[in-house]
C-alpha cells in the first residue's frame, strides 16, 4: 500500500471513530451472478445470470467512489466470465485505479487463468486440501493450483469458507498458503447460514475450535489476513451488525454492507470476518486498530 493511501484510510478511521461517523469507504460490485461453478455452501450463483454491461458497471464504479468509497471488490458469480465487448475484468481494475480508489481487489474461484498484477489482492476461495476442496467446490483444485503456479503476479490470498464440510482442512490450507508461490496469505470466513445452507453451519464450540488451529498456525508463522483479537466476537456472535462502513452494489442496488441485509435473521449469525474487523475498527476498539495496522501493511 502506498504511504499516501495509509494515511488517506487512517485519517477516515480516525474521524468514523471520533466523530461517531456511519459513512462508508468500503465498496463491492457484483460484476454478475453467473458461475461456472455450483458450491455446495453457495446460495448467490446463477439467479439471473445476467453479466452486467460495462457502462452500468463503470457508472456504479463512480457512484461509489463519489459516495467515498475508497476500497473497492469485484465480486461475482465468478468475477473472470466478465467481459463487454473488448473490456475484459483487467480493464475494470484499471479504470478503478485511475480513478482513485486506493485498493481494488477481485474475489475469484480460481478457475481462470490469473493475469490481473493491477489488483492489489486477488482474493481466490480456496477451500481445503484437495479432497475437501473438490467436495464444496466440485474437481476444481488441480486446475486452480496450476492457475496459481502460471499466474502473472504474486498478489493472491487465499480465501476459505469454513463450513462442516471442511472445518477440518485449516491447518492444510495455512500451509498451503504458507508454501505456494504467488500466494500472501489466506483469509478466512466462516460459513454465514442461508436459509437454503443452513445445514453447513458451525456450532459455537466448533468455532472455538477452528479459531484455536488459527491462532495455533499464526503463532507456528503461517500468513493469516485475519485479526485474532476479533476472533472472540466472531465466535458469539457479539460484533455489531451490519457494517455501516461497507456498501454493496448490485445491478444499479445499493445495500448497506452485503447482499444478504434482507435476509431476515441472518445478521445475526452472520460469519463474514470482514464485518467483525470493520465493525469492531470503527467503534474504536483499541486491539483490533493496532492488529489492523499491522496485518494490513504486511499484506497489502
Ligand atoms: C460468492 S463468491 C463470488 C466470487 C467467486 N465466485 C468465488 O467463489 O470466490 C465470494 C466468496 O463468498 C464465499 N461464500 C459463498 N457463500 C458463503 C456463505 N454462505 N458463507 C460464507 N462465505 C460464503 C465463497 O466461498 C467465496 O469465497
Ligand atoms: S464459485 Fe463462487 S459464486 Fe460460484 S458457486 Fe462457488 S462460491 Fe458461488
Ligand atoms: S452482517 Fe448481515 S448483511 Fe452484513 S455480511 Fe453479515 S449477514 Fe450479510
Amino acid at each position: 500500500m502506498k504511504l499516501s493511501a495509509f494515511f488517506d484510510l487512517a485519517s477516515f478511521g480516525m474521524k468514523t471513530v471520533l466523530f461517531k461517523k456511519k459513512d462508508a469507504i468500503l465498496g463491492t460490485i457484483i460484476l454478475t451472478d453467473k458461475c461456472n461453478l455450483k458450491c455446495k455452501h453457495c446460495s448467490v450463483n446463477n439467479i439471473t445470470a445476467i453479466v452486467h454491461p460495462y457502462n452500468q458497471i463503470r457508472d456504479e464504479m463512480r457512484r461509489l467512489y463519489d459516495m467515498g468509497i475508497r476500497i473497492l471488490f469485484f465480486c461475482g458469480g465468478e468475477t473472470f466470465i466478465w467481459h463487454d465487448g473488448d473490456k475484459s475484468l483487467r480493464d475494470l481494475v484499471i479504470e478503478a485505479k485511475s480513478m482513485g480508489f486506493l485498493i481494488v481487489n477481485v474475489v475469484t474461484n480460481g478457475t481462470f487463468s490469473l493475469d490481473l498484477p493491477e489488483a492489489d489482492l486477488i482474493l481466490l476461495s480456496l477451500d481445503g486440501d484437495r479432497e475437501r476442496h473438490n467436495a464444496v467446490r466440485g474437481d476444481t483444485y488441480d486446475t486452480i493450483m496450476n492457475n496459481i503456479a502460471h499466474a502473472t503476479s504474486d498478489n493472491i490470498c487465499f480465501y476459505m469458507a469454513v463450513n462442516q464440510i471442511n472445518k477440518d482442512a485449516i491447518r492444510e490450507v495455512c500451509e498451503t498458503a504458507r508454501d505456494t508461490k504467488n500466494v500472501r496469505a489466506v483469509s478466512f470466513n466462516f460459513h454465514t447460514p442461508y436459509p437454503d445452507t443452513k445445514e453447513l453451519a458451525l456450532t459455537k464450540e466448533e468455532k472455538t475450535e477452528c479459531c484455536e488451529v488459527i491462532k495455533q498456525m499464526m503463532k507456528e508463522g503461517a500468513p493469516v489476513f485475519n485479526l485474532k483479537s476479533a476472533f472472540p466476537y466472531i465466535i458469539n456472535n457479539s460484533f455489531p451488525t451490519p457494517c455501516y462502513q461497507c456498501v454493496v452494489m448490485e445491478n444499479g442496488k445499493l445495500s448497506i454492507c452485503g447482499r444478504c441485509i434482507d435476509v431476515p435473521g441472518l445478521c445475526d449469525q452472520c460469519g463474514y470476518f470482514f464485518v467483525a474487523e470493520y465493525t469492531l475498527l470503527f467503534k474504536g476498539n483499541l486491539k483490533i486498530i493496532f492488529e489492523m495496522l499491522r496485518t494490513y501493511l504486511k499484506y497489502v
